[in-house]
């Protein structure tokens, strides 16, 4: 496998010979990984069946759940979709380059059937990545890109991340340093008669209701029950090893917990926060970032999820988070990685 290493600044006016590089293992029909503004991706030709193909069976991921297509310039977009509704216009306005994914209905034979796992619609989004720009633009293709790790773990937020998952599954990986936001970006299902979110993620639903009014979430996000319109949500994702139990209580009813589950003789894990991380007596605990600013939060709740992977814990209790901002996104994928499990105090 390639490591190419790059600074997360590139200037997109310079070429540098390890963008084109990977631009033309790309352009080979290979896969290759690099890193955007939200999670490393790992990137394929958009068009190609065989290269779209590699990107499935390098993560282990379900053929019916579509895959992202990512542009470098949004004079590309009319070429590969039937129609930019009016809000979608407005949205691509205020977000783009940046963490919004905006599903669009489907323009025959533009895509891989792969991409799109046979839906009528297909997700386009623009990076706010100078690295991910740089290497869709030198491939001069629609990438087709997931996050670049295993089906089921958490997406990566490093390069070593995705070495660690896919390393002799993929022809390389750029090594920009560590993601921004840490979550996903936001999926927005444009093609009804107002935008709904079927995926939240960087850009919070406050943000997007700013510019085009109410926004709904899919409801069947909130249970984790019924069929979720973005198929991929409906699979267990982001879970480390170790069960996780989201705590809705106090700090002492999860020391509580703790303290069960310890004189059970289990090696016990505590997900916090900087504000509460001297709060707990536990095996392992683990700061994700401060309450006070949870970007810090989204930050790095893939790297914590995976770091209790390597502390050998058997169970992990965590702290619950607003539903508010970018804390709407961590939820979602604290949920997930709980298996919507819950206790309350
Ligand atoms: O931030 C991101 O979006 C990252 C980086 C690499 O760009 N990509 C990413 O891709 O998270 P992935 O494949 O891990 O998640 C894509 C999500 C899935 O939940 C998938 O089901 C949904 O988007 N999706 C893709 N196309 C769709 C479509 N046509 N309709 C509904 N949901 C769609
Ligand atoms: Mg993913």
């Amino acid at each position: 496998m390639k490591h190419w290493i790059v600074e997360s600044d590139v200037d997109n006016n310079k070429s540098y010979p390890q963008i084109v590089d990977a631009a033309k293992v790309l352009q080979q029909n290979e896969v290759v990984a690099f890193p955007t503004e939200t999670v490393y991706g790992l990137g394929a030709n958009a068009k190609s069946d065989c290269a779209v193909e590699k990107i499935f069976e390098a993560k282990g991921r379900p053929s019916d759940n579509p895959l992202i297509v990512h542009i470098s310039n949004r004079d590309q977009l009319e070429g590969l979709v039937a129609e930019v509704p009016e809000d979608a216009a407005s949205l691509i306005d205020a977000f783009w380059p940046g963490p919004l994914t905006i599903i669009f209905k489907n323009k025959k034979n533009v895509f891989s059937e792969k991409v799109t796992a046979g839906l009528p619609t297909v997700g386009i989004r623009m990076p706010d990545h100078p690295v991910a720009l740089a290497i869709i633009e030198a491939s001069g293709l629609p990438i087709a890109a997931p996050s670049a790790n295993r089906s089921g773990k958490p997406s990566p937020t490093t390069a070593q991340h995705v070495i660690d998952d896919l390393e002799d599954r993929i022809a390389g990986v750029v090594d920009g340093g560590e993601t921004g936001v840490g979550v996903e970006s936001t999926v927005v299902d444009c093609t009804g008669p107002s935008p709904i979110i079927l995926r939240p993620g960087g850009v919070t639903k406050e943000q997007l209701e700013e510019v085009v009014g109410k926004v709904e979430v899919d409801p069947s996000l909130k249970e984790g029950k019924g069929a979720p319109k973005s198929p991929g949500m409906k699979y267990t994702h982001y879970a480390p090893d170790a069960p996780v139990y989201l705590v809705d209580g106090t700090r002492a009813d999860l020391q509580k917990l703790v303290d069960i589950k310890k004189e059970e003789g289990l090696r016990v894990g505590v997900l916090t926060t900087e504000e509460f991380v001297n709060d707990f007596q536990a095996d392992v605990i683990l700061s994700v970032g401060r309450r006070e600013d949870l970007s810090t939060v989204a930050q790095n709740l893939y790297d914590t999820l995976r770091t209790f992977n390597r502390s050998n814990v058997d169970i992990i209790f965590s702290e619950m988070f607003p539903e508010e901002g970018v804390g709407l996104a961590i939820m979602n994928r604290l949920q997930k990685a709980a298996g919507y499990r819950v206790m309350k105090g």
